[in-house]
């Protein structure tokens, strides 16, 4: 870290650096950064990231909830200099901050997870591996270093491919399994229904099945099942056309060939499991001695019973609002979680994350730290491995600011007396 520390820093690079001439095309305000973006992306993908479920209230609320909390500064007290970073897990982290797993990024940037990857690691800030990436996450840990990473699971109705994914993540330096407990069906997403499109039917996010072997096995014995297929047309043959190029191997011989079209036939019958209960926990549990921390909690009983039943962790989370309409905002589901989990495992807080200042009301509610998710997308969608670098550094940046200037010096300092219910 610099002498003049993290926001400063940013500070003086930005404002200096326009007086050298430099330009820059990732915006700092959230929604110019959001608007920037859209221009960058299809309406599809578009629609897909920045949208949620039904009519998008729980988007609106996540954000209420955070504005409804104020932040009450204390003076005088030396902030000259201060200590941004937290402990997850035995690991140092520069800040409370982690990337929430993303699926589908290649519809923000070609090189999709794989430039969020190499932009995390330059930060030190943790990738969670999305169960729906782009890029499989071999491919992503080889270009990290030492760089922190996480890997999201999503529970397959097959164990053995469950099996296999958490050993690949152990594998590739995964320092922890987050289990996402809220989408084992897709929520009613308005956006995608009415523009009729669904990524993953074009072959995009599914590279974390086609590279398993153990999903590979299953497509190959799996029928093609009855070709009573309609008639061509314009639009059936483009998505053919993307969901071969998606597909690892030739082009030339993926079209001549059924396995693409098996794979997202496959995708589709494994890639959740709605039927999901506490009794499969220990399953998992069984199979891997990484951390497991629960995401998609929000009731504070759930919280109680995945404590009790030996998880490591809670990730207070709505899924930033595209699973249920009407939802909890997570920052109001988080005071019961943190007074029922007793400080017993870190909770981190998902959902509506904007701005340091969001980080810093959850850290005082008692979060360990939050988890960034559409800001970095966008900076993606703008700037590639920049962009998202730029959006982390902002994060930081901004949340050092914030820190200092509430009077705390460092995360220990941050507590409930740090906020007031305003407005
Ligand atoms: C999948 O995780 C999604 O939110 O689309």
């Amino acid at each position: 870290m610099s002498e003049l520390g993290i926001g400063r820093q940013r500070q003086a690079d930005i404002y200096l650096g326009a007086l050298s001439g430099a330009r820059r095309s990732v915006p700092v305000d959230p929604a110019r950064l959001e608007e920037a973006a859209s221009k960058r992306m299809s309406p599809e993908a578009f629609a897909y990231i920045a949208g949620g479920a039904g009519l998008e209230e729980t988007i609106r609320v996540n954000r209420d909830a955070f504005d409804r909390l104020r932040i009450v500064p204390r003076v005088l007290r030396d902030v000259s200099t201060r200590d941004t970073s937290v402990e997850l897990f035995g690991r140092r982290l520069p800040g409370p901050f982690l990337l929430a797993p993303i699926g589908v990024l290649e519809m923000a940037h070609r090189e999709a997870d794989l430039a969020v990857a190499r932009a995390a690691a330059a930060k030190g800030v943790p990738m969670i591996f999305s169960n729906q990436a782009s890029v499989p996450m071999e491919r992503c840990a080889e270009s990290m270093g030492t760089g922190p990473r996480w890997f999201q699971l999503y529970w397959s109705t097959s164990n053995e491919l469950v099996e296999s994914l958490v050993g690949r993540a152990e594998a590739c330096g995964c320092a922890a399994i987050v289990v996402t407990l809220d989408t084992t069906l897709l929520g009613w997403r308005t956006r995608d229904l009415d523009l009729a499109y669904l990524p993953f039917l074009r072959g995009k996010g599914i590279a974390q099945y086609t590279s398993d072997p153990v999903f590979r096995r299953l497509v190959d014995q799996a029928d093609e099942g009855p070709t009573n297929r309609p008639r061509p047309t314009l639009a059936g043959l483009s998505a053919l056309f993307q969901l071969t190029r998606a597909y690892p191997g030739s082009f030339l011989a993926n079209i001549r060939s059924p396995r693409p079209r098996t794979a997202v036939r496959q995708f589709l019958e494994i890639y959740s499991r709605p039927s999901l209960t506490w009794e499969d926990l220990p399953f998992l549990r069984e199979r891997t001695k990484l951390p497991i921390l629960l995401k998609g909690v929000l009731h504070p009983e759930d919280a109680r019973r995945a404590v009790d039943g030996g998880v490591d962790g809670l990730v207070v989370s709505n899924h930033g609002g595209r699973q249920i309409d009407g939802e909890i905002a997570t920052v109001d589901a988080l005071p019961a979680i943190v007074e029922a989990v007793d400080r017993q495992v870190p909770i981190l807080l998902d959902s509506g994350v904007r701005g340091g200042a969001d980080a810093f009301k959850a850290v005082a509610l008692g979060a360990s730290a939050v988890l960034i998710g559409r800001p970095y997308a966008y900076g993606l969608a703008i700037a590639g491995e920049r962009g998202v670098r730029d959006v982390l550094q902002n994060f930081l940046a901004d949340f050092d600011l914030t820190m200092g200037l509430a009077g705390c010096a460092s995360i220990d300092e941050i507590s409930a007396e740090s906020l007031a219910a305003g407005g």
